[in-house]
């Protein structure tokens, strides 16, 4: 064990922040062992110094809201503010200054997330990611990882948990629309900017990450064929009862046409599904992803696909798995 501690800059300490600055508090000497040296916290920047907020256990004195000095002294910058800027100019001077990256941010990602991973391979540095798409389940990591020896032919999934809730509320319980949204909003299922959810703008981010990782196609937020839930009728839902079926926001990928031309087509939109398939029977806030691949068949990845705890477990495993690098690279120099 190094006793040369792996100094973590923490931007951001809302909902997925926190969570992540108390398990580093709680389990340091468990991520110690794991990475081979302590995880020292050596800042977390916010907007707002005055707010108060839950960091129970955490030593008092690391709050800045100077983000930039606390970036250029890290090891491995934790991005979890979210928003284009100040977050992409951070990451950006985070690799530049020779740190790794660890980022929740799939709307940062989803439209320029091509030039970040192009910086930090230049600077032979990692971006890892995996809390972006479906939180704690681990999708990112199957499709680019352990699918790496297969061909991976669709991608689909229920990818937003708002909108899931919404749809359940209205197909099961009855719910009409608009006071399902509410509800949504009421428990903190929406995002600040709700369209963000019911246009499907989250779940286009989500699909196009997980395109761009099965086949290393440059696909942006403008390829996406995009349709939210706003539209949707009460004559939808009922056409939908009527045939023992029921509607979900489906984000789907797939690749069509020859090997040597190959075409990749990303899509969110309401979905007429049976009410007994995997799909039909997502409940409230849940996700769940399926891939279809040539030789390992169809997956089901499903689980919680928001919230601040688990999002942190994923966003912690990449800092444990960045860290853990970074202590081997050390030790062979
Ligand atoms: N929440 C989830 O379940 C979830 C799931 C998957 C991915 N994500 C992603 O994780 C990221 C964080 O989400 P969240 O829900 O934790 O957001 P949040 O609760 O709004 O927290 C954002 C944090 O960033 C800080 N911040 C924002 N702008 C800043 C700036 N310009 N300078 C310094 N600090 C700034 C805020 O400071 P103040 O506290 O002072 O306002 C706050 O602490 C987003 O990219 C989101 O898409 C979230």
């Amino acid at each position: 064990m190094s006793s040369t501690p792996v100094r973590v800059a923490l931007l951001g300490a809302g909902t997925v922040g926190a969570a992540v600055a108390r398990r580093l508090a709680d389990r340091a000497e468990v991520f110690a062992g794991r990475v081979g040296a302590p995880l020292e916290l050596t800042g977390i920047a916010v907007r707002d110094l005055g707010r108060p907020r839950d960091l129970s256990g955490v030593l008092p004195g690391l709050l800045t809201d100077d983000p930039g000095s606390l970036v250029d002294s890290a090891d491995v910058v934790v991005e979890v503010m979210g928003g284009l800027q100040p977050a992409r100019g951070l990451i950006e001077r985070a690799l530049a200054g020779g740190a790794d990256v660890v980022t929740a941010n799939k709307q940062l990602l989803a439209q320029h997330g091509v030039e970040i991973e192009a910086l930090a391979e230049r600077e032979g540095r990692s971006v890892a990611y995996e809390a972006a798409v479906v939180a704690a389940v681990p999708v990112m990591r199957t499709v680019r990882d352990a699918l790496a020896g297969d061909e991976i032919r669709s991608i689909s999934g229920i990818v937003n948990g708002s909108t899931n809730y919404v749809l359940d509320m209205v197909a099961r319980l009855g719910v009409p629309f608009q006071d399902a949204v509410q509800q949504a909003g009421d428990r903190g299922y929406l995002e600040a900017d709700p369209t963000e959810d019911l246009e499907g703008l989250d779940a286009a981010a989500k699909i196009v990450l997980l395109a761009r990782a099965a086949w290393g196609v440059q696909v942006g937020m403008e390829d996406v064929q995009r349709e939210g839930i706003t539209g949707l009728t009460d004559a939808d839902f009922e056409e939908a009862r009527g045939t023992g079926q029921v509607i979900k926001l489906i984000a789907s990928a797939w690749c069509s046409g020859p090997a040597a031309d190959r075409r990749v087509e990303v899509a969110v939109r309401p979905t007429l599904v049976g009410a007994e398939h995997p799909f039909g029977l997502t409940r409230e806030g849940t996700n769940l992803v399926i891939i279809d691949a040539e030789s390992a068949g169809t997956l089901r990845l499903s689980g919680a696909g928001a919230g601040g705890d688990e999002t942190a477990s994923a966003v912690l495993g990449d800092l444990v798995n960045l860290a853990r690098a970074r202590v081997r690279a050390r030790e062979a120099d």
